[in-house]
């Protein structure tokens, strides 16, 4: 069977962009094949660097005027694309070259607290500021909007009275180390 290739892009941090490469080291069936960003200087190429990892940067620019991501997606023969933590809305060209094919995570319990704007600690503490009692993790597929695309999987963690929002990022990422790279397995055996 064809090897599927990966790309992961990501912002920030790239903590779990790391955590899916090294998933999936070694299997034949899935290749993270690179990272993309669209900030010269986040700390994911330097967990690429470490990875072994190719990556790459394009700026804001060039993935919403140019079509140089598509162009290179394609020549990299990448089937699926997975956002873990970037920032940038997905544009239309990106979407059309890769239907049903790009899943993002978002730290939270959609439909709740995603939108615009929702990312990082605002999302904890939004959810702390409104009482909940639980948060958790959404991975959906990406649509034209954010955050609206349909949910593959869902998975919640409790919060204590005294949490603070980097206590909730934590539990949040635990689950996401948990869980995400083997929803994209999961969701990979059933595209392709
Ligand atoms: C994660 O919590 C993810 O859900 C969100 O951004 C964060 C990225 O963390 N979309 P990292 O860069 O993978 O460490």
């Amino acid at each position: 069977m064809k090897t599927k290739r990966i790309a992961i892009f990501a912002s920030g941090s790239g903590s779990n962009a790391e955590n899916i490469a090294r998933y999936f080291a070694g299997n034949s069936a899935v290749k993270v094949a690179c990272f993309i960003s669209n900030k010269k200087d986040a700390y994911v190429f330097e967990r690429a660097r470490k990875s072994g990892i190719p990556s790459y940067y394009f700026s804001a620019g060039q993935f919403k005027n140019t079509s140089d991501v598509v162009d290179f997606l394609k020549k990299e023969n990448i089937d699926f694309i997975v956002l873990a933590g970037f920032l940038l809305k997905i544009p239309e060209n990106i979407l059309q070259a890769f239907p049903q094919a790009i899943i993002n995570i978002h730290p939270a319990l959609l439909p709740e607290f995603g939108g615009k704007g929702m990312y990082g600690d605002r999302v904890h503490e939004a959810v702390l500021a409104a009482g909940r009692k639980q948060s958790g993790i959404t991975i959906h597929y990406v649509n034209e909007n954010y955050d609206e695309g349909e949910i593959i999987f869902q998975a919640a963690c409790n919060i204590s009275p005294n949490d603070t929002a980097s206590d909730v990022a934590a539990k949040v990422h635990t689950l996401e180390y948990e869980y995400f790279p083997k929803i994209i397995e999961k969701t990979l055996n059933l595209l392709f």
